[in-house]
């Protein structure tokens, strides 16, 4: 797969694609991430790529014309259709179809190559949304300053469900939202120590039973969807066992809020910003 990202920010990708699966990915070919500067593409002394809105208002918009050469000149006379090469012209913005895992796997099953447009200020030039994109992509209900970091966060959810970019170890095929785990979160993953501040892993995943785990597994899926994000339930293809055991957790969770017996605790760790050198207290 290939990405291109028309930016008037090249430098901010600097780092972001130089780590861990994204790095190893580019570095074995299997993606390619190339940034182009808008400005670039501008035939002006001082290679403007915005101007004020017609009809008055705040801010600055992105003129079409940088992005309508930018696009084109990626393009080398292709049409986006183009079946040696299908390509996305994808239009980073609010007002987007908000992007999830479903519409990662799409896209990377269905394309090629990504042409990424980041927008800034107000936005892109109306002409651009009607003549030139092929996808319109949000990153949420929520207005950033730019689309360079919806970009890279669709290239990385594309980029680890390509072929053989994942290890088998980290597979995405159970993660939370994937097919093969039918929708539902991913189950709650622990390591050693298995004891940590008194706070033991469950019994059933150090006794070395796959069976047993499996199982555990599942229903401990099924406990944190049902807790987090019931709607997901609904599309999920769960056994009528499954859905009575659902049923008998709820009743047993709403019991015990009124009892006052806790759940387990939960045992995400306290988040410690080594990098500018915090003493540590522990
Ligand atoms: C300040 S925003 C412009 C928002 C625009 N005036 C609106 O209200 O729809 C500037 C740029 O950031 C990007 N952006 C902001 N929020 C985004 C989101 N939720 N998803 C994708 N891109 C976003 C888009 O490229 C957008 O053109």
């Amino acid at each position: 797969m290939r990405f291109d990202l028309l930016t008037i920010f090249p430098d901010f990708f600097t780092g972001a694609i130089d780590h861990g699966i994204i790095r190893r990915a580019r570095q074995q070919g299997q993606i390619g991430i190339e940034i182009h500067d808008l400005r670039s593409f501008t035939d002006d002394r001082h290679h403007i790529v915005d101007d004020r809105p017609f009809g008055g208002g705040d801010g600055m918009v992105l003129k079409p014309e940088p992005i309508f050469c930018g696009v084109e000149t990626l393009l080398a006379g292709r049409l986006p259709g183009d079946p040696e090469e299908p390509t996305a012209i994808v239009l980073l913005t609010p007002q987007g179809r908000v992007f999830n895992q479903r519409e990662a796997a799409r896209l990377a099953v269905g394309y090629k190559r990504l042409i990424f447009i980041c927008g800034r200020y107000e936005g892109v030039d109306e002409r651009v949304v009607e003549h030139l994109v092929t996808e319109e992509i949000s990153v949420g209900d929520y207005v950033l300053t730019g689309g360079e970091l919806p970009a890279l966060i669709v290239i990385d959810a594309v980029t680890r469900l390509l072929p053989d970019v994942l290890g088998s170890e980290t597979s995405a095929v159970h993660d939370s939202f994937a097919d093969g785990a039918e929708g539902l979160l991913d189950y709650p993953h622990y390591t050693r120590p298995a004891e940590f501040r008194g706070w033991r892993v469950p019994e059933v995943l150090i006794g070395g039973h796959h069976g047993e785990v499996a199982k555990w597994r599942r229903r401990a899926a099924l406990r944190k969807t049902q807790e987090r994000r019931p709607e997901l339930l609904a599309a999920a293809s769960l056994t009528e066992a499954e859905r009575s055991w659902l049923t008998r957790l709820d009743g047993f969770d709403k019991q015990s809020s009124v009892s006052g017996s806790e759940n387990p605790p939960e045992t995400d760790g306290q988040s410690v910003d080594r990098e500018v050198g915090i003493d540590k207290k522990c």
